[in-house]
């Protein structure tokens, strides 16, 4: 097929991972497996408009972030377009027009890689399936999970289904180092499982993850981190199938503190947590032991922290946020999210 011009929308979701994934190989690849829940209401949608042009010499894009336009994320865009040509040879064929905007405030602290570069390779599949029409549904999330991984690592997990692993393991079917997967073995106790994203600092990263990433080059404790992230992910496979949400919650605790263990440990070392981090943990920690409820927390590479919690205690766990951890976020400010089930076309 020829196109001479075409548009193409998509959301693509965040996510949140259970077991993390933090250092790399070349060429984007995992030093270990991941899992996360894809959220819902944290998402980016983007808008591509593609236009056929005669000088193929160079890529050519402008780019509107909430519709005006943003300079500063152009070299992101440039990059990720060099390192997926090889893959989308048609790149420089066409101008393209990336309208995008996210669902939730952008100096929030929550990352928008992960959603953004998701949204991005849905729409470059679009244009290749429009190029390509015989393609397989299963080519199609496959490859633009792919795509995303080379854009940022974690967005591979935010194109399709409710949990997703990356990172080759040995009892995980199908998984690859390429590319995310559903993990679709779901206990009922998972479904509709609720994110309350507290947010703590909504300034900038202290530490990219391109850096932290590097950093576990040269770590005392990579290797044992690493091997460590297979057996929490082969436990969590149980957990989730199971529906054992006291072994979950010890493993996501523990996966969340030794992301921040491995940051605390590397030289140079960092401290991403804020003295609000901590009192959040203790009084949610407090909590459940009064209650019996199952809340946990995680993080991500930053200050501010993810509750988790099953929807039928929603009510509680909101009651008790209001009650006792809004006073530590910044400006009393939280987002409400829960499990959701990836990119959509609009
Ligand atoms: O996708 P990146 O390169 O921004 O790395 C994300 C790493 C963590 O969010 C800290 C962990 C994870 O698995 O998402």
């Amino acid at each position: 097929n020829t196109i001479e011009t075409a548009s193409f929308e998509w959301s693509a979701p965040s996510n949140i991972a259970l077991v993390k994934y933090w250092g790399k190989k070349e060429n984007q690849i995992p030093a270990n497996p991941s899992i996360s829940f894809t959220l819902n209401n944290c998402k980016t949608i983007t808008k591509l408009e593609v236009a056929k042009k005669s000088d193929v010499s160079s890529f050519s894009f402008d780019l509107l972030f909430e519709g005006k336009p943003k300079e500063d994320f152009k070299p992101k865009i440039q990059k990720f377009f060099e390192r997926i040509e090889k893959y989308c040879p048609f790149l420089k064929e066409y101008h393209f027009k990336i309208d995008t905007q996210n669902t939730f405030p952008h100096s929030s602290g929550i990352a928008s890689s992960a959603s953004g570069m998701a949204a991005l390779a849905m729409n470059i599949m679009s244009l290749e399936k429009a190029l390509n029409p015989a393609m397989t549904e299963e080519y199609f999330f496959a490859k633009a999970s792919f795509l995303a991984r080379l854009g940022s690592g974690s967005a591979c997990r935010s194109i399709k289904g409710q949990v997703v692993v990356w990172g080759k393991h040995a009892e995980i079917d199908n998984s690859s180092d390429l590319f995310g997967v559903e993990f679709s073995d779901i206990h009922p106790s998972f479904k509709n499982f609720q994110d309350t994203i507290l947010l703590v600092d909504k300034g900038e990263k202290q530490v990219s993850s391109t850096v932290g990433h590097d950093l576990m080059h040269n770590h005392p404790y990579s290797e044992r981190r690493f091997a460590q992230a297979h057996e929490n992910l082969s436990q969590m496979k149980g957990v989730l199938s199971k529906g054992n949400v006291d072994e979950f919650i010890k493993i996501v605790e523990s996966e969340a503190l030794t992301l921040h263990a491995m940051m605390m440990t590397s030289m140079p070392y960092f401290i991403l947590m804020k003295p609000n981090t901590l009192e959040i943990i203790n009084r949610l920690w407090k909590f459940r032991t009064e209650t019996h409820i199952p809340v946990c927390f995680t993080l991500d590479a930053g200050a501010n922290v993810h509750v988790l919690y099953p929807e039928n205690v929603k009510e509680k766990v909101l009651q008790f946020i209001q009650d006792e951890l809004v006073d530590y976020c910044q400006k009393g400010h939280y987002i409400c999210d829960q499990i959701g089930d990836g990119a959509k076309q609009l």
